[in-house]
């Protein structure tokens, strides 16, 4: 089988017309951390939708590939079943269906997917793993029976997000500020579900932050910066550091000089 990683090369999208990612390169290995970082508006979100399908936005030209597959012509459930899922920067709310129902579907869409003859978790084994991953994203069981995301604040959105994801046990997850909104304690809380699923089966992650503060809780292999639908610089995590001290202008700066010469 191919290697497990994700391999984006020279994508070019927009939206509506608007052309936003101008040619973006990035390797992600399965287990490997990558934090992407970059101001308001560089493509962020763009990337991440574009990664899962989005029908709002347009693939221009590049390739992504994924375990040697080009994802591109798969439909966004297609590339889930197939290990790829994305955690929302704004999560929606889907009033009547639960949490338990939305969740047990999409475990048995997924399992039915992979053609292995294996039947999906049978109800008392849904229940006793639902539970499993509730107690770790630290969710009051009440929460099973409540309807997606309606009237959750917006740190347990994104709690959900990552249960969701503790659940679904993808093997590449993209995780659109799952961050931002958090208290102090489901921060922690957060981080530790994420890197469970890491240790746990090896996921490979592309964390979208604006704060080096998640990155003390998980530990990037790599940070990378978005400006102007590019990837303009790429470091340790030494380099995630350095943003907080210095902020995004030098390296734009930096970058808009070298586009000059060239
Ligand atoms: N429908 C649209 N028409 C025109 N421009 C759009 C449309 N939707 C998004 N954009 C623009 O695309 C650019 C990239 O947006 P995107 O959400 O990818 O940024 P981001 O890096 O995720 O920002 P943030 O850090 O604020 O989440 C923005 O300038 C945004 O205004
Ligand atoms: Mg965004």
């Amino acid at each position: 089988m191919a290697d497990v990683e994700l391999v984006i090369k020279d994508l070019r999208g927009s939206i509506e017309g608007k052309e936003i990612l101008k040619g973006v390169n990035l390797t992600i290995k399965k287990g490997e951390v990558h934090a992407l970082m970059g101001p308001n508006g560089s493509g962020k979100s763009t990337l991440a939708y574009l990664l899962m399908g989005h029908p709002k936005y347009q693939v221009d030209s590049g390739e992504v590939l994924y375990k040697g597959e080009n994802i591109l012509d798969m439909e966004p459930d297609e590339r889930a079943r197939n290990g790829l899922f994305l955690a929302f920067q704004y999560p929606s709310e889907i009033p009547g269906v639960s949490v338990s129902n939305f969740l047990r579907t999409a475990l048995k869409a997924k399992s039915e997917a992979s053609g292995n003859g294996k039947k999906g978790l049978s109800i008392p084994e849904f229940r006793r793993k639902l539970k499993e991953k509730m107690t770790l994203l630290q969710l009051d069981d009440s929460f099973a029976s409540r309807y997606l995301n309606e009237g959750f604040s917006g740190g347990e959105k994104k709690r959900m997000e990552i249960l969701q994801m503790a659940m679904l046990e993808p093997e590449m997850a993209i995780l659109d500020e799952t961050d931002s909104g958090l208290d102090i304690d489901a921060l922690r809380t957060v981080a530790e579900g994420v890197n469970y699923c890491k240790e746990a089966y090896g996921m490979g992650i592309l964390l979208i932050t604006h704060y080096q503060r998640i990155l003390h809780y998980i530990k990037p292999d790599h940070v990378h910066v978005m400006f102007d639908g590019r990837i303009i610089a790429s470091g340790s995590s030494e380099l995630a550091e350095e943003l907080e001290a210095k902020g995004y202008e030098w390296l734009k700066e930096a970058f808009l000089a070298k586009e000059e010469v060239s």
